[in-house]
Parts: structure tokens; C-alpha cells; sequence
């Protein structure tokens, strides 16, 4: 069960975030109205969400989750492979501090952002993508299993994070667009695969007994409902333009 949330507000600056999705710049006040509901919508699963200020230092800042990973043991704080989002770490462990006892860190040469780690019980996907790399992947794996949990690396290709195209939405059951649909990696699972031209819906939170979707996806919304999901709908369109999703906006523990 997951209790708290972390979400950083969007800076106007966001509009200069590093962008490969060609959706067109995205409008800061309908940015700041779909945060607000973005945090009632984890709100409204339970948890109680710490919002922290914008940091217009950083365009993509409002992306939390590449900064931290947040395990039932630890927090780890990564090293994102954007250059200009390798400062976003700075203030992330005194914050941590307040609620972990133990903190680890992944160092330089590894990169690792928490968009390419996806939890499934006590075991973590890794994605080596444009922003994780191997050694990044390798130190994230050593650190979970002197805690008692274990990692694997998936590769990726064509999506910005490994979370971009998959997401664990049931125990056992993966939302799956592309390649991932048939990676050897995931033959364990039950794949809901992504019908094409909804790939962005593959980014959804499973949080409690609720699923978090971006609105506008009625093909994966009827997936999901069929197996028995409780869907809340989230319109990210602004964030999708900066090749966000769901996840990236939150950290939760
Ligand atoms: N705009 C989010 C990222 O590229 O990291």
C-alpha cells in the first residue's frame, strides 16, 4: 500500500523541458490546472501528497520521479542522464531524509532516472534507455539486493523511459505498447497489450486498489475496465508535450 506522494509544481520554464514528442509547447496556466488535479487524483487514492515548489532552474523538474527511487526499504537517489537535469538530485536528500532512515546513492560513470525502473512486488525492472546505462543499472541492482530485493535490466528502444511503454497495473499483469509486448522478459505476465496510436496510454499508475490513466484513450480504458480496473481518468496533455506521463509526476512510498 502505498500512504504518501511527492509532486513538484511545474515553473514556467517548464516550456523549455527537453521534448522529442512534437505536441506543440505547452500552455503553463492548463499545466498548473492539471497538477492541481493530478494531486486530488492521488488524493483521492489515499494518500497524503507533499507538494513542493517549482524550480525554475530546471524545466523538467515538475518530472519528480527520475530523481529518487522510493523501495520499501531505502530510497536511492539517481543520476539522470539528461545533462541538464543532473542538478534536479541536489536537494533530494535532506527531503528523503525525512522520511527514509537509509539513503543510497547511484554514482558517475552510472546513470539511472526512476522513469526506466518499474517495481513488480520486491523486484525492479531496469530499462537501459538513453538516460540509464548499464553501470547505472549494475550499482541499482547491488544496492537492492544488500536490501533484500532484486533487479533486472530490459532494454528499450523507441520509448524515452522503460515506463513509458509499460506499466505493472495487477500483481501479475503488465499495460504493454510496442516491443514490450513480447519481450521474453515479461513472459510471466499477463500482457495488456496497447492497441497502436494509444501508446501514451501505456503510462499508468497502479496506486492501491485504483488505476490512474491519461484521459483521451478509450481503447486502453476498455482494457483496462474489462479486467475489472478502478480507472481515474488524468488529463496530462500538457505534460505529455515534454514526453511526460503519469508516473513521472509523482514519487509514491
Ligand atoms: N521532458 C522530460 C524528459 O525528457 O526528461
Amino acid at each position: 500500500m502505498f500512504k504518501k506522494a511527492i509532486v513538484r509544481t511545474p515553473g514556467r520554464s517548464m516550456v523549455s523541458g527537453l521534448t522529442r514528442a512534437n505536441l506543440g509547447t505547452p500552455d503553463y496556466q492548463k499545466a498548473l490546472e492539471q497538477h492541481r488535479l493530478y494531486i486530488l487524483a492521488l488524493e483521492t487514492c489515499g494518500l497524503e501528497v507533499l507538494v513542493l515548489d517549482a524550480d525554475e532552474a530546471y524545466p523538467d523538474s515538475t518530472f519528480i520521479e527520475d530523481t529518487s527511487l522510493l523501495t520499501p526499504h531505502c530510497a536511492i537517489i539517481t543520476c539522470p542522464g539528461a545533462p541538464s537535469r543532473a542538478g534536479e538530485t541536489a536537494g533530494m536528500r535532506p527531503l528523503l531524509g525525512r522520511f527514509y532512515a537509509m539513503i543510497e546513492e547511484i554514482k558517475k560513470p552510472g546513470t539511472l532516472e526512476g522513469g526506466d525502473v518499474m517495481q513488480v512486488g520486491q523486484h525492479f525492472y531496469i530499462g537501459l534507455s538513453e538516460r540509464t546505462n548499464l553501470a547505472g543499472a549494475e550499482q541499482l541492482i547491488a544496492i537492492l539486493e544488500r536490501y533484500g530485493m532484486t533487479g533486472s535490466t530490459v532494454p528499450v528502444k523507441g520509448f524515452l523511459h522503460l515506463k513509458t511503454g509499460v506499466t505493472c497495473v495487477a500483481e501479475k499483469a503488465l499495460l504493454a505498447a510496442g516491443a514490450f509486448i513480447s519481450r521474453p522478459e515479461f513472459s510471466e505476465f499477463m500482457i495488456l497489450a496497447v492497441a497502436t496510436g494509444e501508446e501514451r496510454a501505456a503510462n499508468c499508475i497502479r496506486i492501491n486498489d485504483r488505476i490512474l490513466m491519461p484521459a483521451g484513450f478509450p481503447k486502453v480504458r476498455e482494457l483496462l475496465t474489462a479486467e475489472g480496473a478502478q480507472i481515474i481518468e488524468v488529463d496530462i496533455s500538457e505534460y505529455a508535450k515534454l514526453d511526460g506521463g503519469l508516473t513521472c509526476l509523482s514519487l509514491r512510498f
